[in-house]
This record gives structure tokens, C-alpha cells and sequence, in this order.
């Protein structure tokens, strides 16, 4: 696994659904931008058109076959990475620090319920990691919590799910463990802004390229 590529200043959150991805990628996108560094917040599913097509199957107002959506998140992926405008290889390289909210480690955790985590891994092989992963570890029964105050839920929102798919996330942080990209799990049941904090000082304690 060590060969694979890490894209400097790409920054990844990850947890199960209400673990608090959003909230966090926003701070600390805030942080970066209040000490004048450039940074871009971003998605997955992407706002683009692959991704809009995802959040219909994920409403669940289409029905897909085993793979289909495995598939169309590859696809996502690989425009979100490589489109040479807004592209996040091409916003590292133009200086920026990228954020996304979820990215290859969702696929694994998610779309192996009903594709085989071997099939899903093989899809997102050739993806390059960030530099930084952060896993927010939430218990299931929190993030249900949480989400039982959302509107409506999507097709993975279900407790019986949740639980299995904390189960494929373990299994993907051990499969990237022995790789060159830094992997924090952080308690995500802290407040906050206490966390922001500690998720800023884990960077800030870096030495800025
Ligand atoms: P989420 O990030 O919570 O956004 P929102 O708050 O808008 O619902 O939801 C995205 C959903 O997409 C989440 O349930 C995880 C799922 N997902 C996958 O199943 N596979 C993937 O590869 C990615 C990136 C997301």
C-alpha cells in the first residue's frame, strides 16, 4: 500500500453519518483562510453532475443495481481530482490547502455493504491519498441521535447499517495504516470548538510548505 501516491495539502474528513464531517471541514477551513492561507472546502458526493446523480440514488428515489453506485462514486472521484480547472490536484498545486468532506474511505465503508469491500477497494485503487485523514469517531448510537433531528434520511441513515459500516471504516484505516498519509482519529463526541482546536494544532504544529 506504501506506493501509493499522497497529494501534499489535501486534507480528508471521514466518519459515519452525524459524526460531524461537515461541521469540522467548515472550521477548519474558517482557520486556514483567518491565517491567510489559501484554502478550498470541498465534497463527496461533488455538487457536479455525477454527483447530483448520486444524491438521487442515496434518496432513494432511484433504485440502482449492486455497483452501480460504487461505480458512479469512482467517477465522481475522478473528475473532482483531475478536472484541470477546478480539479483538486490542480488546487494543490496551485498552493491551496483542499478540504473535502469524504472521499475514497466513504466508498469502503459505504458501498461495501452491497458491493464486497475486495470490489469496492480494486474501484478506488489507483485514487492517490491525502496527506492528511481525519476520522471522526462518533458511537452509532450518537450519530443516530444526531440524525433523528434531520428532515429525512438517506438510504444508508439506518442504525442496523451505521453499525457495519463503522466495521468497514476500522477495516479501511487498518488497510492504510502502514501508507505515508497521516491518519488522526479524533473523538468526535467533543464540543465543537474544543475539537476544531485540537484538529488546528495537529496542522499548525507542521511546518507550513
Ligand atoms: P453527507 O456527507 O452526510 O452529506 P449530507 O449531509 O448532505 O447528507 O452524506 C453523504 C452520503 O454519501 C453519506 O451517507 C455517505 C455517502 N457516501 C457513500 O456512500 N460513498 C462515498 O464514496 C461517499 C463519498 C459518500
Amino acid at each position: 500500500m506504501d506506493k501509493t501516491d499522497i497529494i501534499k495539502n489535501f486534507i480528508v474528513f471521514e466518519g459515519l453519518d452525524g459524526a460531524g464531517t461537515t461541521t469540522q471541514s467548515k472550521l477548519l477551513e474558517k482557520m486556514f483562510k483567518s491565517n491567510n492561507l489559501k484554502c478550498v472546502g470541498t465534497c463527496e458526493p461533488t455538487t457536479g453532475f455525477i454527483g447530483k446523480a448520486i444524491r438521487e440514488v442515496l434518496s432513494g428515489s432511484i433504485k440502482v443495481a449492486p455497483g452501480t453506485i460504487a461505480k458512479l462514486f469512482v467517477s465522481d472521484r475522478h473528475e473532482h481530482l483531475y478536472n484541470d480547472e477546478t480539479g483538486i490536484i490542480v488546487q494543490c498545486k496551485r498552493g491551496s490547502f483542499v478540504i473535502s468532506d469524504r472521499y475514497l474511505f466513504s466508498s469502503l465503508a459505504y458501498q461495501s455493504l452491497d458491493y464486497g469491500f475486495d470490489n469496492v477497494r480494486e474501484l478506488n485503487s489507483s485514487f492517490p491519498l491525502p496527506e492528511h485523514l481525519f476520522f471522526l469517531d462518533v458511537p452509532s448510537e450518537i450519530c443516530q441521535h444526531r440524525l433523528n433531528t434531520r428532515n429525512s434520511l438517506e438510504i444508508y441513515e439506518e442504525y442496523a447499517l451505521q453499525e457495519k459500516i463503522l466495521i468497514n471504516y476500522n477495516k479501511s484505516l487498518d488497510l492504510y495504516s502502514g501508507t505515508k498519509m497521516n491518519i488522526h482519529i479524533m473523538d468526535g463526541t467533543m464540543d465543537i470548538t474544543e475539537l476544531g482546536k485540537i484538529i488546528w494544532s495537529k496542522l499548525s504544529s507542521l511546518p507550513i510548505k
